[in-house]
């Protein structure tokens, strides 16, 4: 999928998902425009942060306190990100530099500027073996497990209420195949320290979501392993986490993993939300770009995946400055990185210049109001092949699992599908929900989508309750 769609997002003939018809037609591709079925809410966002939102999720960005005052860094954040991370200022030396001293001044600053202009704040990060201020560095054993639950309590406690996800414990499992914890200070406090940073969490804020966070976990390997057995533990014993954050620092030693989307999956699977916390892809031009629309394209189908976090805003803001390793260049323009990201949130197409809007009202298909559930199509038409999404929509009455229906055109072959389960790939198919995605609540709906190769369908399609 990833591949054709990078393809035909290039392509004058893939536009916005509301104006396919329109957009076809001008390219002089065959489209039979009156069955292709658009939904109300699918309209091409032009920023990161309303294009996210318009799937569901949140896009965010690493914030230094210092820059605040910096027009152009400002300007690019209120404009694009709906979430922001503190780069540094919640971390254990910024916020307790003393011990039982603590400082929020600069912590505060984000976060009040965060509220002000309408973003949520992931809290970063509680307990880490790095970053720790030199008087916890020199702690041992129970004073130093005391001495963090203590920071925990006091921080979590401070912003309850403000945070949507904290990442509770950063990167304290092992490099390399051990598939172990990470020996640090904390770790020889004792195994259970990682559980106990969670429960006094949760206890100090009810409200925010908790993650694990950590790197080289992004694709399935010894490591994504380890973490993955200790979430299931967790799920299984009743510890609190909600999350996981997949820090995704990428460069052309480590790049997006084949797997990154089927481990996203395989952790949400274990019934916790995934996020993408601190990306940033080092290289420029079409190669980092295509990277970046496919980090994009995989948490948007991963349906636990909410959000996704660039480390940084300008090149020049990023902690591998010299890797350029994000989407604004260091005066603030777009990179070829930032319109990549963009049209994945968009769903593979860019939106189009107002003045080729439709000048009729698109048909819209409004929720059902009886039981079952109905389908709408959107078509991405390309020369030679296309992505149809499909959007379920349940009736007055939740679902418990759906079928799709709908009929290929002559020719055509599915290639690829996600969310759903195929029951062949031409002609008449059905598609089945997976495990995560049969539950629908009443007015509700859920996507899938597919690729192939020849004409997409054109027709409408069937949904049943199952
Ligand atoms: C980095 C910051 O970006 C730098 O400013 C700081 O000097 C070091 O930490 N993983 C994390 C982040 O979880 O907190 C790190 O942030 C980058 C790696």
């Amino acid at each position: 999928m990833h591949k054709v769609l990078a393809r035909g997002s290039g392509s004058s003939t893939a536009r916005s998902r509301p104006h396919t018809a329109l957009a076809l037609a001008a390219a002089g591709v065959a489209v039979f425009a009156a069955t292709v079925v658009v939904t109300a809410t699918a309209s091409a966002g032009t920023t990161l942060g309303t294009s996210a939102a318009e799937q569901g999720r949140y896009f965010g960005a690493a914030v230094a306190a210092n820059k605040l005052s910096d027009a152009t860094y400002v300007g690019i954040l209120n404009r694009e990100f709906n979430m922001v991370t503190p780069e540094n200022e919640m971390k254990w030396d910024a916020t307790e530099p003393s011990q039982g001293q603590f400082t929020y001044t600069n912590a505060d600053r984000i976060v009040s500027h965060a509220q002000t202009n309408g973003m949520r704040v992931r809290g970063h990060a509680l307990a880490w073996h790095s970053q720790q201020p030199g008087w916890a560095q020199n702690m041992s054993g129970s004073a130093l497990r005391q001495a963090l639950v203590n920071h925990i309590t006091q921080v979590a406690t401070h912003y309850r209420g403000k945070i949507y996800a904290w990442d509770v414990v950063n990167e304290a499992f092992a490099d390399g195949g051990s598939g172990g914890r990470r020996d640090s200070n904390l770790q020889r406090t004792g195994n259970d320290w990682i559980e106990a940073a969670f429960r006094t969490a949760r206890a100090a804020d009810p409200g925010a979501k908790l993650c694990y966070n950590d790197y080289n976990t992004d694709g399935q390997n010894a490591k994504s392993n380890a973490v993955y057995a200790m979430v299931q533990d967790f799920k299984a014993r009743g510890v609190p986490i909600d999350c996981v954050g997949f820090q995704s620092h990428f460069n052309s030693a480590s790049p997006v993993p084949g797997d990154y989307q089927a481990n996203l999956q395989r952790f949400a699977n274990l019934g916790v939300d995934v996020q993408i916390t601190e990306l940033d892809i080092e290289g420029s031009g079409t190669v980092q770009a295509d990277s970046y629309g496919r980090v994009v394209r995989a948490c948007l189908a991963v349906p636990r995946c909410t959000g996704i976090t660039v480390w940084g805003i300008r090149d020049t803001d990023s902690w591998r400055a010299s890797g350029t390793p994000l989407l604004f260049d260091g005066s603030g323009n777009k990179k070829p990185a930032y319109t990549a990201v963009l049209n994945a949130l968009n769903g593979g197409s860019t939106p189009p210049p107002t003045t080729t809007a439709p000048t009729t009202t698109p048909p819209t298909s409004p929720p059902p109001s009886g039981s079952g559930c109905t389908a709408t199509l959107t078509l991405s038409q390309w020369q030679g092949g296309f992505v149809t999404y499909v959007r379920v929509t349940a009736g007055a009455t939740p679902l418990n699992g759906w079928t799709v229906g709908l009929t290929l055109p002559g020719g055509a072959t599915i290639t690829n599908t996600w969310n759903a389960q195929p029951s062949g790939t031409s002609g008449a198919v059905t598609f089945r929900n997976l495990s995560y995605n049969g539950q629908v609540g009443a007015g509700a709906s859920t996507e899938f989508g597919f690729q192939g190769v020849g004409t997409g369908p054109s027709g409408s399609a069937t949904c049943t309750a199952a």
